[in-house]
């Protein structure tokens, strides 16, 4: 399992002409890798995580994961490729407000009908036992915590056992003890699962749990020490 991504570019079209985002960003992840995204506001971290997670199509270059180009896919077949292979954490959790927690895990499984129901729903409890949800099940999300919220939806992004997890600022939102707690969360889950995880965060006190850092100026990537 790799993730190749190969001189990437991203020019955005605006009304004044194509403004150019990411300017040759090259990336490589094996099996295992975790890799924590830093750099200020702007400098398109979103940008290439939505690239990476084929929610948007770069200008240039290839992305490559697990052998598979996505942007030469159909349009179905990406969804499910995206479905299948791929979670995402965001800022703010997105989870659907009148489903329940154990629900919101198993959304992502309504459209993959390879996975039994049944296999689907141990999965998604033992996932919220896991981020220390299970006596939350049938809570609604604006009945949780903010921290709780986002441990729903980091299980949510782990219920196809995704080969990649994407997560742009998943503590931005939370207090210090929640940020450490669903920081930890991830890097545990990663370990556990071998996935290769990417995390674009602002706070270094996140980005030291990290065993590679990089940093994002002006739409490119550069190494930081360990
Ligand atoms: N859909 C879009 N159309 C045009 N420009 C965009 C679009 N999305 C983002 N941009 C621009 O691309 C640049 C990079 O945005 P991006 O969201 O990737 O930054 P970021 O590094 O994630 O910033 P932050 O830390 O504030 O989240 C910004 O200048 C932004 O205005
Ligand atoms: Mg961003």
């Amino acid at each position: 399992m790799s993730l190749i991504v190969s001189n990437v570019r991203k020019d955005y079209s605006t009304r004044s002409g194509p403004l150019p985002v990411l300017g040759g960003v090259s990336l490589t992840l094996n099996h295992g890798d975790a890799v924590a995204v830093m750099g200020p506001s702007g400098s398109g971290k979103s940008t290439l995580l939505h690239i990476l997670g084929t929610l948007d199509q770069p200008t240039g270059g290839t992305v490559s994961l697990d052998g598979v180009n996505p942007f030469v896919l159909k349009p179905a077949e990406l969804a499910a490729f995206r479905n299948r292979r791929i979670g995402f954490v965001f800022q703010d959790h997105h989870l659907l407000p009148q489903a329940s927690v154990l629900e919101n895990v198993l959304v992502p499984t309504f459209v993959n009908r390879s996975l039994k129901r049944k296999d689907a729903e141990g999965y998604a409890r033992e996932l919220l036992d896991r981020v220390g949800l299970s006596k939350r099940l049938t809570h609604r999300p604006a009945e949780l915590s903010g921290g709780e919220r986002q441990r729903v939806a980091v299980a949510r992004a782990l219920i196809h056992r995704p080969v990649l997890l994407l997560a742009d600022e998943p503590t931005g939102n939370l207090d210090r003890t929640n940020a450490e707690s669903v920081g930890n969360l991830l890097l545990d889950l990663h370990r556990q699962q071998n996935t290769m995880l990417v995390v674009v965060t602002h706070s270094s006190e996140l980005a030291k749990l990290f065993p590679r850092r990089v940093e994002m100026n002006d739409g490119r990537l550069s190494e930081r020490g360990a």
